[in-house]
């Protein structure tokens, strides 16, 4: 349940963190550590930093307004917009999410007799980042690309000769069962915290972190979705038309 903005300048961070863990983003985008500042209230806050608590309370009401648009949108788009899109995906998740998720890691100390999985967790997580990151580079650097090319040489005959030898050298079919076949990077984070329950968690960074690690698995999943069921799918077939584009030129020579 949310608090009314207007009734939380006078509610400690630990409160209203407690209670809307994306206050904690809210809070970290003007530079605020709730962790550290746990018996303030926003006023207070605000005060020393110079801040209104509107800006705060505004930043995490935009966090509510999702700028995703629907499968079926991206369904009927071009592909080449469904590959902006998912670049957008990445470079949130590289640039704003996962920095983020790692400082409130490897900022919480706790007690290791309670949370014995936590220095799992703290090992496996830079591990996780690093694998993560090769996948988004190995997607935008030699997947999109391809389809990209695919995608602005349909029933355009300049250059066919040069796309006919680079498409005997990548299967796409192959990348795409691969990619489907693939357990999420985030199955191990997944087992090491019990699919996230809080049931035996009562430090609130630790909360907070298990909370921002739930809802960043789904978006992933929805990204993957989009690779799997729209992009591939879409491309494999432009594939498929764009070889026989080049199949017919050769016939007609
Ligand atoms: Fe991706
Ligand atoms: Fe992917």
């Amino acid at each position: 349940m949310f608090f009314q903005t207007k009734n939380l300048d006078n509610k400690k961070v630990f409160d209203i963190v407690s209670n809307d863990f994306r206050y904690a983003k809210a809070l970290d985008s003007f530079g605020i550590d709730f962790y550290n500042n746990y018996d303030f209230t926003i006023k207070e806050i605000c005060k020393e930093k110079g801040l209104s608590s509107g800006s705060i309370h505004g930043y995490r009401i935009a966090m509510d307004e999702s700028f995703d648009l629907d499968l079926n949108t991206l369904k009927s788009s071009p592909i080449n917009l469904v590959i902006e899109y998912l670049k957008h995906n990445h470079s949130y998740f590289i640039k704003n999410k996962l920095p983020y998720i790692r400082n409130l890691i490897s900022n919480l100390s706790v007690d290791k007799t309670q949370y014995n999985f936590f220095k799992d967790l703290k090992f496996i997580f830079p591990h996780f980042y690093e694998d993560f990151v090769e996948h988004i580079l190995e997607e935008e650097k030699y997947i999109f690309t391809y389809i990209q090319k695919l995608f602005e040489l349909d029933g355009n005959h300049k250059n066919h000769a040069k796309m006919f030898f680079e498409m005997k050298k990548i299967s796409l079919k192959d990348i795409a069962k691969e990619h489907l076949e693939e357990d999420s990077e985030m199955e191990g984070i997944r087992g090491l915290t019990k699919n996230y329950s809080l049931k035996q968690v009562t430090n609130l960074h630790l909360k907070v972190i298990f909370q921002e690690l739930k809802a960043f698995d789904a978006e992933l999943d929805i990204h993957s979705k989009i690779e799997n069921e729209i992009l591939f799918p879409r491309a494999i077939e432009l594939q498929d038309k764009v070889s026989n584009q080049i199949r017919n030129i050769s016939f007609l020579n």
